[in-house]
């Protein structure tokens, strides 16, 4: 039995100006797995997400998820279908406090919690709010070990990976999509991750990974696709990809 892969990329490309981040990449991630995204830097692995999110349009090709052609539709509409991408937190929600990082990220009230939020006028009733007690769920689950009420500014740089991991799944996504969630996190709190996210996939949640640390891609991935210049060299398990000649000079061996 095949089943249908829950994302698959076609031809994609996307130029800046004169430069081609993205030249003609096709990939499928199967549902239920961890695919890893890996290649050099400047290799077109956050372009190639940022269009899968819907927050870049691509020059060409196609994007399918969960069955619809998705191609250029823009993030939020993405997200209420269940395709999320994770950011590294920005100045703005440093300011806000862990909890209202998770609350402006319930889907469909974004925008006016945000304002809200942001303007100081922050009001919800927490008994009339299913979206705190998931916001409360996710910091217990995660054990981000700071009151609700700090403000994410001052999180680790490890725990405010957790809270961003916590936030985009505030939208309860069928796929995930990862720009590097290791970056910057210390080697302890990277198994705590690893475990998250494979207790994550084993519930049923698929994710699209880009990760420079090997060890991860190896220890989570099930599949991994590598890029370069744009391209897509290869694909396969890291056992397969460590005996690939061109993989290997353009990646594995620098
Ligand atoms: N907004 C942009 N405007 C112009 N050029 C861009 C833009 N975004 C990316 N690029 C260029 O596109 C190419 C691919 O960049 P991209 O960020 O997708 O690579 P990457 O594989 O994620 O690299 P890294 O591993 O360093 O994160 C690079 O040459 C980059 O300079
Ligand atoms: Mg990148």
């Amino acid at each position: 039995m095949t089943t249908e892969p829950l994302l698959s990329v076609r031809n994609l490309a996307k130029s800046f100006g004169g430069v081609q981040a993205v030249r003609d990449v096709s990939f499928d991630v199967a549902a239920g797995s961890i695919t890893g995204l890996i290649g050099p830097n400047g290799a077109g692995k956050s372009s190639v997400l940022a269009i899968v999110s819907g927050f870049l349009a691509p020059t060409s090709g196609s994007v399918h998820f969960a069955g619809n052609d998705v191609s250029g539709h823009p993030a939020y509409r993405l997200a209420r279908l269940g395709l999320v991408r994770t950011f590294q937190l920005s100045s703005e929600f440093e300011r806000l406090s862990v909890i209202e990082n998770l609350l402006v990220a319930t889907p469909d009230q974004r925008g006016e919690r945000l304002r809200d939020a942001l303007a100081g006028r922050w009001r919800w009733r927490a008994e009339e709010d299913s979206a705190v007690t998931r916001a409360r769920e996710l910091l217990a689950r995660f054990e981000i070990p700071a009151k609700e009420d700090d403000l994410a500014g001052d999180l680790s740089g490890g725990q405010k990976r957790l809270l961003e991991l916590a936030r985009a799944l505030m939208a309860e996504p069928k796929l995930l999509l990862l720009d590097e969630p290791m970056a910057g996190v210390n080697p302890a709190l990277i198994r705590r991750i690893e475990a998250h996210l494979l207790a994550l996939r084993d519930e049923g949640l698929t994710m699209l990974m880009v990760e420079h640390e090997l060890g991860v891609v190896e220890r989570l991935c099930d599949t991994v696709v590598v890029m370069a210049q744009g391209q897509v060299l290869s694909s396969g398990t890291m056992a397969e990809l460590r005996t690939n000649e061109e993989v290997l000079d353009a990646y594995l061996s620098g």
